[in-house]
């Protein structure tokens, strides 16, 4: 592996300018109106896998968008790793808030990142971070340091729910058959403290519809005498929390695992400025459950949040109007054990319970998942802390992150392997955000430490 730097360093603007050309395919999963750019996009992550030494690459036809499958096997004798990504990406809006456009990737400097980062949508989640693994096929194949078996799974629709992906699973676990499954769509504490992240969270995600009148009526012949939607919608949302910013919805907290404190002040040695995170939103002041730390309530605590509130009058100037309805569309990030249908029915018979007679509510559930935590006494976290220690020259600290990734979930239950997250995004790329950038000395990093995890992996599993 000694030539892993060299190669990284001849090859690295072809490595940017190929990630870039990806960068360019708005693969906008959650609209119909990018249908041919996500299509499209699959067929280059096919030919980039064919390209990187893949003996075989297939387009999987699903119900919905297409799964990239690639596979190398060298021997049957040695382990499989499976490599799961995803190919879509979040809408870009509000696009006005970008300094440049979203599907015009560019190099910039920033204080994070001195070595340049490039700035597009999917440049960290997920096509930088899953294009790493494709880089790093390409540098085991060419100078034949492959160790191992390996597959690739690149999804269409990790953004919307995994929904193709759940009805491909089921149906493949032969061919995905594999004794880790190793993914990179998280992030890292930073670039001088690598994590390895050993936890996502689940989540159910609701759309809630309150009526009042049959129709929008005049403010003043009306107002005081009729219930407004929209002011009980705000109130029947403000009840959902009480003053310790518990969540008041009944056993919602009962499968919720409680760490030890050994557990918990094991956490909390993770390096965290509290200021620094203050300043880098710009917030005076932090929020949240009582009794726990920032870190703990957005990892092992479940939570409650309003995504999206609209109804009435929003447009210019003024209306005066009493709204017929009031939307919200709402998210539960869940902690391993709660089970996400379960508490999608408790969020439900909750919220109809709450409704005064004055209106009646509808809950619709959108998609959902369960959590996930990764164990670290295994094989494959000893192979990836060790694969960080030669790159970065540090121990990476285990860290359960607070975003979700439902589908690895999925993956246990029907291929029963576990999942390595070894994400090398920071949480200040904004992912999900206008701006989202990833840092081209994160995109190297990944491509070189990833090696290192296949050959660990394969020499501990071997022994
Ligand atoms: N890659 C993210 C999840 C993530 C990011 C986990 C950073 C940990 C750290 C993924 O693409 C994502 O955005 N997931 C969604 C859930 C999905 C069902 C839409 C999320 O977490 O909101
Ligand atoms: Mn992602
Ligand atoms: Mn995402």
């Amino acid at each position: 592996m000694k030539t892993i730097n060299s190669y990284i360093k001849k090859h690295k603007p072809r490595f940017l300018s190929e990630l870039i050309a990806l960068l360019k395919m708005p693969s906008i999963s959650a609209d119909s109106a990018y249908k041919k750019d996500v299509l499209n996009t699959a067929d280059f992550i096919l030919e980039s896998l064919k390209k990187a030494g893949c003996d075989k690459v297939e387009l999987c036809e699903t119900p919905g968008y297409p799964i990239i499958y690639g596979e190398k096997i060298i021997d049957k004798n040695l382990p499989t790793v499976l490599v799961y990504g995803h190919y879509d990406v979040q809408p870009a809006d509000p696009i006005e808030l970008w300094d440049s456009p979203p599907f015009e990737p560019v190099l910039k400097t920033t204080d994070i990142h001195p070595e340049g980062a490039i700035f597009a949508r999917g440049s960290c989640d997920d096509k930088g971070q899953m294009y790493m693994h494709v880089k790093a096929l390409e540098y085991m194949t060419v100078t034949g340091n492959l160790p191992c078996n390996v597959k690739f799974m690149i999804e269409g629709e990790e953004e919307i729910g995994s929904e193709s992906l759940s009805w491909f699973v089921p149906r493949n676990t032969e061919k995905l058959a594999n004794d880790v499954i190793l993914i990179s769509d998280t992030g890292m504490i930073a670039n001088d403290i690598p994590s390895i992240t050993t936890g996502l969270r689940g989540l159910s995600y609701v759309e809630v519809e309150v009526t009042g009148p049959n129709r929008d009526l005049h403010s003043g012949l009306y107002g005081g005498a009729v219930a407004n939607p929209i002011n009980i919608l705000t109130k029947m949302i403000a009840s959902l929390h009480d003053k310790n910013n518990h969540i008041t919805i009944p056993s919602f907290y009962d499968k919720v695992e409680n760490l030890s404190t050994k557990e918990r002040s094991e956490m909390a040695k993770a390096p965290f400025s509290l200021e620094k995170y203050k300043a880098a939103l710009e917030i005076d002041a932090v929020y949240g459950e009582k009794g726990y730390s920032t870190n703990e309530r957005n990892s092992i605590r479940p939570t409650l949040d309003v995504n999206g509130i609209w109804g009435g009058y929003t447009g210019e100037g003024a209306k005066t109007v009493i709204a017929s309805k009031a939307y919200a569309k709402i998210s539960m990030r869940l902690v391993p054990n709660q089970n996400w249908k379960e508490i999608t029915e408790l969020f439900k018979n909750h919220f109809e319970s709450i409704a005064p007679d004055t209106v009646t509510v509808k809950v619709t559930p959108h998609h959902g998942g369960q959590g996930y935590v990764t164990p670290i006494d295994t094989i494959a976290y000893q192979a990836a802390s060790r694969a960080y220690q030669t790159t970065f020259g540090k121990t990476p600290i285990p860290q359960r992150s607070g975003g979700s990734i439902p589908i690895v979930a999925l993956f246990e239950q029907e291929l029963k392997s576990k999942t390595i997250l070894m994400g090398f995004g920071l949480n200040s790329d904004a992912i999900h955000s206008p701006n989202e950038h990833f840092g081209v000395w994160n995109y190297l990093k990944g491509i070189e430490t990833i090696p290192y995890f296949y050959k660990y992996f394969t020499e501990l599993s071997t022994k």
